[in-house]
């Protein structure tokens, strides 16, 4: 779409004529420019014009104007649309914002009847309207995206519901995990997010047209039918709440800034797996980079910058918050400040999750890495002490007898798994030749055999229960 720079105001011949009336000079130049949102919110103009049809159609409805003036008004509206989507349109600066740039457009199009369209109607009402619509249109694609994510990396974890690795707790190994368990792990916050956003769309979808300025309007408007038309599921209650409500954004805000701390903590791990220390995973060539100086370097580019955008992503909920604290009923300038931070986090939600989709699935597990790392921290620890429970020793006890013999371990570096029957039956003689199916990392995973264990069978119903869950959406 069009980004074209407006043209700059013509302060001697033409201040702004949709509200010059009262006004004896022209707006400043600078003024002008600073109040001037057209450089930004022309990207609501497809919902700007959506909007303008459907209070067309209705001013006809009920009787304010003509069948025909409304015609010609939808029509005059519909060439502009397409005029705008083929970069025809001459965007000016000095009527300041979307809504009258399309305005004006119409009225030098269609002659004076174009100046009817405003009747019963506010810019006030009017951006509040195309904001929530233009946001409906994002969720829908971001809903979308989440759950293409969703889809690939429950897929991923089923493939990888055997592949064995360390589970941490203060990043020091503690139990054998699946990498598909861990995987599983990653898609219950996407989940979620998930159903964040879709409350945060039910909640939204109801339309503020009508509410005019701050008041409502004197016209027999038909606010039921505007927003039937415009796919709302009703009008909201109160004129002076719809102009200044911006909730609906920061809610959006809110969700996208704990889908990037999710996104961000994925990354993290990433980050930190593909590292020679870790080598658990590879990522491929095409979502990194190398260094200029450095020649063996492979740098985990895109989820660094993932990372790095849930800075600015909370940066926008923290705008749209301050902008709201203050502000007095009903609508403020304040609120024109909305679109910007808005915009922001749409479009690097947008980005990262494209991303997330294509990388996740090409991830490559090394298997005998993970496999290595998770026996090397006596990471069937906890087994042991269950088992010695298991032969009647007294938690706490087992717990001291385990810890004896990793401390041993440590010393003669060898896994418990590793040890003798004798070696080990030196930390307690309740401990038989039957310990070993438990002193492995399978025998440790699979013995996690309950809903939301990491037993590859438990992976495998869970992974599959998600996308049953997913495909009903
Ligand atoms: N550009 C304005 C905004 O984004 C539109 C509404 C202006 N209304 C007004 N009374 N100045 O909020």
């Amino acid at each position: 779409m069009s980004t074209s720079k407006p043209s700059s105001p013509d302060q001697s011949s033409n201040p702004n004529q949709s509200w010059g009336g009262r006004f004896n000079e022209p707006v400043d130049d600078f003024v002008a420019r600073f109040t001037a949102s057209v450089s930004f919110d022309q990207r609501l103009y497809i919902q700007d014009i959506q909007g303008s049809v459907a209070h067309a159609a209705m001013l006809a409805r009920v009787g304010v104007i003509s069948e025909d003036d409304s015609l010609r008004i939808i029509t005059g509206l519909e060439s502009i649309k397409t005029d705008i989507a083929n970069n025809q349109f001459d965007w000016s600066e000095a009527l300041e914002d979307v809504h009258m740039n399309i305005e004006s457009a119409l009225t030098k199009d269609i002659g004076i009847v174009g100046k009817k369209l405003h009747t019963g109607r506010s810019r006030n009402d009017q951006v509040a309207t195309d904001i929530r619509l233009w946001l409906r249109d994002q969720i829908d694609v971001i809903a979308e995206r989440i759950t293409t994510l969703q889809t690939v990396m429950i897929k991923l974890a089923i493939s990888q519901s055997d592949t064995i690795m360390p589970g941490f707790t203060h990043l020091q190994t503690a139990q054998p995990v699946t990498f598909g368990h861990h995987l599983l792990a990653w898609n219950e916050m996407l989940e979620r997010d998930y159903g964040r956003l879709i409350d945060c769309r039910a909640r939204m979808n109801q339309s503020p047209l009508g509410a005019a300025a701050l008041a409502g309007t004197s016209y027999p408007i038909d606010r039921v039918f505007t927003a039937t038309a415009l796919g709302f599921d009703k009008p909201t209650e109160n004129s002076l709440d719809s102009v200044s409500d911006r909730d609906f954004a920061i809610e959006f805000c809110a969700f996208a800034s704990l889908l990037l701390t999710h996104m961000s903590r994925m990354s993290e791990e990433l980050i930190l797996w593909t590292s020679a220390q870790f080598q658990f995973v590879e990522l491929p060539d095409r979502f990194c980079t190398g260094s200029s100086i450095m020649p063996q370097k492979k740098n985990p580019d895109v989820p660094e910058l993932v990372r790095g955008k849930t800075g600015r992503v909370n940066g926008n909920l923290f705008s749209l918050l301050t902008l709201m604290k203050s502000q007095p009923l009903a609508y403020n300038k304040d609120n024109q400040e909305d679109k910007e931070p808005l915009f922001d986090t749409v479009d690097t939600v947008s980005d990262c999750l494209r991303a997330f989709v294509d990388m996740i699935p090409a991830i490559k597990a090394n298997k005998p890495a993970m496999y290595d790392a998770a026996k090397r921290g006596f990471s069937t620890a906890t087994d042991l002490a269950d088992y010695l429970v298991g032969k009647g020793v007294a938690f706490r006890d087992a717990h001291e007898i385990v810890g004896n013999s990793v401390a041993y371990g440590i010393k003669v570096d060898k896994d418990l798994s590793e040890m003798s029957i004798d070696e080990l039956r030196s930390f307690s003689n309740h401990i038989t030749e039957d310990v070993f199916l438990i002193l492995t990392l399978e025998g440790s995973v699979s013995a996690r055999n309950h809903i939301g264990g990491t037993a590859p069978i438990q992976v495998q119903a869970a992974g599959a229960r998600a996308l049953k869950k997913i495909n009903l959406r």
